[in-house]
């Protein structure tokens, strides 16, 4: 997690780092700091615990001259979230300051050998052995600044993303990573470093992802250099960005939560587009393309995701084996890593990540290419890790996402994780082509019933008002509306901070049941399909113990309506695309309760959007 930024040119530095801070802030936000190499050679660091708003309150009209600059917002791992802990650290001379994103695992060994050596520490971060590490071996050797970093990160276990300043070589700027992301931004003579693009886009389009186990070196006048840990010189390659300034803004709405869960359409429709055309009758998704033979006669499909990118593997995974009849296990990237899964060569592992950045995913993806897999991703930062460690994959294209709770990009996973089943399934003849029809015609016609069911919002909102006061929550739905029962409970848990349970209908007479009263919100998905009528006796369960039943219906049912407290209604469908309809309304439940109840709905407490660390 965290995020942080850098800058080395002839502007101002401090507020391009503010600005990119602010971009960033997703990321964490336990504090922020930033430090400026001043005219006269010396850094000037400002640090403050909370927000970027809390910091540029306490600089105030201080000082904040220098075109060298780095920045940090932070997502505590090791120490408090306090002033002293929040970035930039200091060697104990104060020549040499940097910022950093990871986690320095053998920090505690380190840590007991400089202090041996007379090093004197100020926070609890394992972040601060770095820069003492770094000063400890420039003292003894006397080697440039790019040289005592390389020398300290190869003694270094875990994962870094690190900008470094020194007042001894003034016009370097030295960025590394392994494991967290980092891009360089090159624009004319200057440069900008940040933990993803958003902070860089406005500035220049040309970028440079750093790799893992990669050192640049950027000097002021003499330009970018890049070597690798075992001190070999790397050639660039710089990439185009496609990401469009005004996607980053909010757009006239209150919050980027409800702006992009406004944008649902236009991210489903581009999430689709040019991959499925229903005249015709096809669907191709160009980036798996060469890997579809593969794919279809994989002896198994091993989904790994973490949250909200979990749940929408749980609906991959009844989308996979009802179309295309291939056997499906999900699991949990973080315990999958550490549990010795048995892997096989003709398995294919798909990795699903919002951020592409996710560390846990990333590891479990490590582990299965050792094992020999074939490996897919579902990501929708372009040009993340992910991305790029994956043999192939597709992009959910539901642009920047800047709420910390996903919205829009679950749904347009769960659109491609339809496009894929969709595909193999044709290939594999395991889905007729009259259903293959019927389907690629309710996926086009998603953009258009979700602005529809958009227009229920003020309803919705009247529903939400109800409810915004409960403790507890309960999330239910069968088949493959059962993750969405999950997704429904997390998105409430995560922005309103109410305790929230999804369970699938049938299986709250096996305990759940024993927490409804009449002050307990049950939320049920009750569309019309072929668990329907299970799903209404569940209903009567819940009202038999006199629970408030929030339905979720299909238009112009009548059944659920007599016996549910509220009917949000989604428009006519297959039940196909119910769990992307679904997912809609409880989006909206939770960002209007989030809201009523003042909670900060865009960067809710502790969470941060990219968990770039274990
Ligand atoms: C979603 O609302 C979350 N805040 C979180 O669960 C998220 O889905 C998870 O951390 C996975 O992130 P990723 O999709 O970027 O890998
Ligand atoms: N481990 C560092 C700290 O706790 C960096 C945290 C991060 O990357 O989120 O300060």
């Amino acid at each position: 997690m965290c995020g942080i930024v850098g800058y080395i040119g002839d502007k101002r530095a401090y507020p391009i780092l503010i600005k990119g801070l602010s971009r960033l802030e997703y990321r964490g936000y336990d504090s922020a700091g930033i430090a400026l190499l001043q005219e006269d050679n010396a850094i000037k660091i400002y640090k403050r615990q909370g927000k970027v708003l809390d910091l540029t309150e306490f600089i105030g009209d201080a000082s904040t001259e220098g075109t060298v600059g780095i920045g940090h917002t932070r997502w505590a791992t090791h120490g408090l979230p306090n002033d002293v802990n929040a970035h930039p650290h200091s060697s104990g001379d104060g020549s040499i300051t940097l910022v950093h994103n990871g986690i320095i695992e053998n920090y505690d060994v380190l840590k007991k050998e400089l202090i041996k050596r007379g090093h004197v520490f100020k926070s609890e971060t394992d972040t601060e052995v770095l820069v003492h590490l770094i000063e400890d071996i420039k003292e003894k050797s006397g080697v440039a600044l790019e040289e005592a970093v390389r020398i300290a990160l190869n003694e270094v276990h875990g994962a870094y993303a690190i900008v470094v300043l020194s007042t001894d070589e003034p016009d370097k700027i030295i960025a590394a990573k392994k494991s967290s992301p980092l891009v360089i931004g090159i624009g004319e003579d200057e440069y900008y470093l940040a933990s993803d693009a958003t902070p860089i886009v406005e500035y220049t389009k040309n970028v440079v992802y750093l790799e893992d186990e990669q050192i640049a070196i950027i000097h002021r006048k003499n330009g970018m250099r890049i070597i690798s840990l075992r001190n070999k010189e790397v050639s660039p390659y710089v990439q185009e960005l496609e990401m469009q300034l005004e996607e980053l803004e909010k757009g006239g709405y209150e919050h980027f939560m409800l702006k992009e869960i406004y944008e649902q359409p236009r991210a489903i429709h581009d999430s689709f587009r040019g991959r499925l055309n229903s005249k015709e009758g096809w669907v191709s998704l160009g980036g798996i393309k060469d890997y579809e033979e593969q794919i279809a006669n994989a002896n198994r499909i091993i989904i790994i995701a973490c949250g909200t990118s979990w749940h929408a593997a749980l609906v991959g995974e009844y989308y996979f084996e009802d179309l295309a009849r291939i056997p499906v296990e999900v699991e949990y990237a973080s315990e999958f890593r550490y549990r010795n899964p048995i892997i096989r060569k003709d398995d294919v592992v798909i990795a699903i990540s919002q951020s592409g950045e996710t560390a846990d995913t990333l590891a479990a993806l490590k582990m299965a290419r050792e094992q020999g897999a074939t490996l897919l991703g579902i990501v929708n930062v372009v040009g993340s890790t992910i991305s790029r460690v994956t043999d192939a994959g597709s992009y959910t294209h539901a642009g920047p996402e800047i709420g910390v709770a996903s919205t829009k990009a679950f749904t347009t996973q769960l659109t491609l994780l339809a496009l894929m089943a969709l595909a193999i399934g044709k290939r594999r003849r395991t889905i007729t082509d009259k259903k293959f029809q019927v389907y690629l015609n309710e996926l086009e016609a998603l953009p258009g019933k979700i602005e529809k069911l958009l227009e229920s919002d003020d309803y919705i909102k009247s529903v939400a008002a109800e409810y915004k006061d409960a403790q507890n929550a309960l999330y239910l739905g069968r088949g493959s509306s059962f993750p969405i029962a999950l997704e429904g409970a997390l998105k409430l848990k995560e922005i309103s901070y109410i305790h929230a349970e999804g369970y699938p209908a049938a299986e709250m007479k096996h305990g759940p049941i024993a927490l409804i009263d009449e002050n307990m919100p049950v939320f049920v998905i009750a569309t019309q399909g072929h668990n329907y009528e299970k799903v209404v006796s569940n209903i009567q369960e819940v009202k038999a113990r006199k629970g408030k039943l929030i339905a979720i219906v299909t238009k112009g049912d009548t059944a659920v309506r007599d016996i549910a407290d509220h009917v949000i209604e989604i428009p006519t469908c297959d039940e196909f695309v119910v769990p992307i309809l679904a997912t809609i309304p409880f989006q909206l439940i939770s960002y209007h309760i989030a809201v009523m109840r003042e909670c900060n709905v865009d960067q809710p407490r502790n969470l941060a959007k990219s968990v770039t660390v274990e």
